[in-house]
C-alpha cells in the first residue's frame, strides 16, 4: 500500500465516551427518516459501509459465512448496514457476491432474515450494487508478446521488417527485445496491457459493449434493484463511487463523445438515467442512494466542486441517500505481481479511500470530512434535505458526533471501526464506550482484501480459537467472526 513521504505515526483517540443518558440525547442517536415519504426509519445515524469480505461461492451465492458476518455487525445493533459491493451481471466474477439473476433470490432473502433476526429489526439494511469492466491479470512477458499481444502494422514498421516476414518471426524478435526497445514499439494501452494487465476504460468505445453500457446499464440496475426489493432489503445503494463504471462515467477523465461524457451534463447523464430505470422498476416508496466520490483523488480527475454539482443534481432527481467516499482509483494503482491484477487501493487515490496509521500533517482521521461538508451544503443550497453519509477514519463518539454538528453529513458511517469491534454502536449507546475495541488502522483487512482473501482483523482472529462451532478461515488459522461481547 502506497503511504504518504512524511510517516508521521497516529494512533486512534478514544476521546471522552457518553453515558447512556447523554448518547440517548445526542444527534447520533437521534432516528431519521430515509425515503421519499419517509418510509424508511433509521433508528440512529450510524451506518456501517460497505466492505466486501470475500467470502461468496465462487459463483457469488451467499454462503453461511456470510450470514455469520453480517450477523456479527447486526448484532452491534447499527442504524443500517450496508452489504458489500455486489454484481448486477450474470457473469463469473469469483467469490463476490452476485444478483443478476432470480437464482441468486433464495441466500439474498436469508440473508435479510438474518440480519433482521439478529438485530431484532433496528437495524436497515441495504446492499450495494456494482458494475465494472474488465481488467486482466499482469501477464507474464514472454505469454503476452507470444499470446495475447495482436500484431499490427505499425508493430512490423517499428521493428523495421518487411511486411512479409512471419508473425512467429515478428513476435521472436518482440520477446528478444530489451524493455527500453519494446516501449518505443508497443502503444501505450499494449505497454500497460504488459505491466499493468489489459484494463477496459469507458472511453473505449471502438469496442461494442462498451459503446452501449448507456443502453445496457439501466436495465441491469434496475433488475438487480428489483431483486433487492424482492430479497426484502430496505433499500439499494448504487456504487457510483471508486474504480468502477458509473464512478468513471462521473470522472473528469471521461471523454467520451457520445453524450455521456464531456461536459458535466454528458458525465453525470447515465447516473441519472440508471437512477430513473431503477426508480421506475421498484418505485416511490423504496430506497435508492448511491455512493458516490468527493474527489477522484488523482491529478486530472474530479474535484469537489464537480461532485457537489453531481450530488445535487442525483439529489435533485430523488436519490434517497449520498455516500461519500473519495479515491480508490486503478489510474494511479501500484504495478501488480505477475499473474496478480492491480487494485485500486494500492495508490495515492487509494490511501484517500482508506488511509492507514501512517500518514501526512493532515492525518488518517476524517480526510473527507471537509469535502463531505462541501457537498452537502451544495444539495442543500439547491433546496434538497437528501441525507449524506461521511466517513473515513471515524473511530471515537466524539468524533462522529461533530460531523453531525458541524454539518458535515447526517449520518456517520464506520467501515474498519465496525470491523474492529462490531459491537461499537451497542457500547456507545448502553454508556460502556470504554469498551470498545480501537481500530488500529493498519490496513490489515484491507490487505486480505487485496489477495481477495477472507477479511477478519487483526484484533480479533486469533482469539479464542478453541471456541466451539466457530467458523475457520480457509487457512485454518483465523476466525471469522469477532468473539462475542461479554456484556
Ligand atoms: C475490507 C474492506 C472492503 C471494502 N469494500 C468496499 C465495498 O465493497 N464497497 C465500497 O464502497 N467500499 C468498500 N470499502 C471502503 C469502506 O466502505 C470505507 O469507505 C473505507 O474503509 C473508509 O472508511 P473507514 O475509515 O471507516 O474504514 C472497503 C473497505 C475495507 C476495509
Ligand atoms: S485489521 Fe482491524 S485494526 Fe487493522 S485496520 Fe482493519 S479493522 Fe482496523
Amino acid at each position: 500500500m502506497w503511504r504518504p513521504a512524511e510517516r508521521i505515526k497516529y494512533a486512534a483517540e478514544p476521546g471522552r465516551w457518553p453515558t447512556r443518558e447523554e448518547a440517548k440525547q445526542s444527534l447520533l442517536f437521534q432516528p431519521l427518516a430515509l425515503g421519499r415519504n419517509g418510509q424508511c426509519r433509521l433508528n440512529e445515524r450510524t451506518w456501517v459501509p460497505a466492505m466486501v469480505p470475500w467470502r461468496a461461492t465462487e459463483d457469488g451465492i451467499v454462503t453461511p459465512d456470510i450470514l455469520d458476518w453480517y450477523r456479527r455487525f447486526a448484532q452491534g445493533r447499527p442504524g443500517a448496514i450496508v452489504v458489500e459491493a455486489t454484481g448486477i451481471r450474470d457473469i463469473p466474477s469469483g467469490p463476490l457476491l452476485r444478483i443478476g439473476h432470480d437464482r441468486f433470490l433464495p441466500g439474498l432473502r436469508t440473508l435479510t432474515e438474518t440480519v433482521r433476526k439478529a438485530s431484532g429489526g433496528y437495524t436497515r439494511l441495504f446492499i450495494q450494487i456494482i458494475d465494472f469492466l474488465s481488467i486482466r491479470r499482469r501477464p507474464k512477458r514472454e505469454r503476452y508478446l507470444n499470446e495475447f499481444l495482436r500484431i499490427q502494422p505499425y508493430h512490423i514498421d517499428k521493428i523495421n521488417v518487411s511486411q512479409s516476414v512471419p508473425e512467429a518471426k515478428i513476435r521472436a524478435a518482440l520477446v528478444d527485445m530489451s524493455d527500453d526497445e519494446l516501449i518505443e514499439v508497443l502503444d501505450e494501452r499494449e505497454w500497460e496491457a504488459l505491466q499493468y494487465g489489459a484494463r477496459e476504460r469507458v472511453t473505449d468505445t471502438e469496442l461494442a459493449h462498451i459503446r452501449d453500457l448507456p443502453r445496457k446499464l439501466p436495465g441491469l440496475f434496475a433488475d438487480a434493484a428489483g431483486r433487492a426489493r424482492e430479497a426484502g432489503f430496505d433499500g439499494v445503494e448504487l456504487h457510483y463511487a471508486h474504480a468502477y463504471t458509473m464512478a468513471s462515467f462521473l470522472s473528469s477523465l471521461n471523454t467520451r463523445e457520445d453524450g455521456y461524457g464531456g461536459s458535466l451534463e454528458g458525465r453525470v447523464r447515465l447516473p441519472v438515467e440508471v437512477f430513473e430505470a431503477v426508480r421506475d422498476r421498484v418505485g416511490d416508496d423504496y430506497v435508492v442512494g448511491c455512493r458516490m466520490l468527493t474527489e477522484d483523488c488523482l491529478n486530472g480527475g474530479m474535484e469537489t466542486d464537480e461532485a457537489a454539482f453531481f450530488a445535487s443534481r442525483l439529489a435533485a432527481q430523488g436519490m434517497d441517500f449520498i455516500s461519500l467516499s473519495r479515491g480508490g482509483k486503478f489510474e494511479d494503482a501500484k504495478q501488480p505481481k505477475v499473474g496478480w491484477a492491480a487494485y485500486p487501493y494500492t495508490g495515492p487515490s487509494g490511501y484517500e479511500c482508506m488511509p492507514s496509521y501512517y500518514s501526512d500533517a493532515k492525518g488518517p482521521f476524517g480526510r473527507n470530512l471537509q469535502p463531505a461538508g462541501q457537498v452537502r451544503a451544495a444539495i442543500r443550497s439547491a433546496g434538497l434535505d437528501t441525507p449524506t453519509v461521511a466517513v473515513g477514519g471515524l473511530h471515537n463518539f466524539e468524533q462522529a458526533e461533530r460531523v453531525l454538528a458541524d454539518g458535515e453529513g447526517d449520518i456517520a458511517g464506520l467501515a474498519r471501526q465496525a470491523l474492529a469491534d462490531p459491537d461499537w454502536f451497542e457500547k456507545v449507546r448502553s454508556g460502556r464506550g470504554d469498551e470498545v475495541r480501537l481500530c488500529l488502522y493498519t490496513n490489515y483487512c484491507e490487505a486480505l482484501d487485496q489477495r481477495h482473501r477472507q477479511v477478519t482483523c487483526e484484533l480479533w482472529d486469533r482469539e479464542n480459537l478453541q471456541e466451539k462451532g466457530i467458523a475457520m478461515s480457509r487457512d485454518g488459522k483465523r476466525r471469522l467472526v469477532a468473539p462475542r461481547w461479554k456484556k
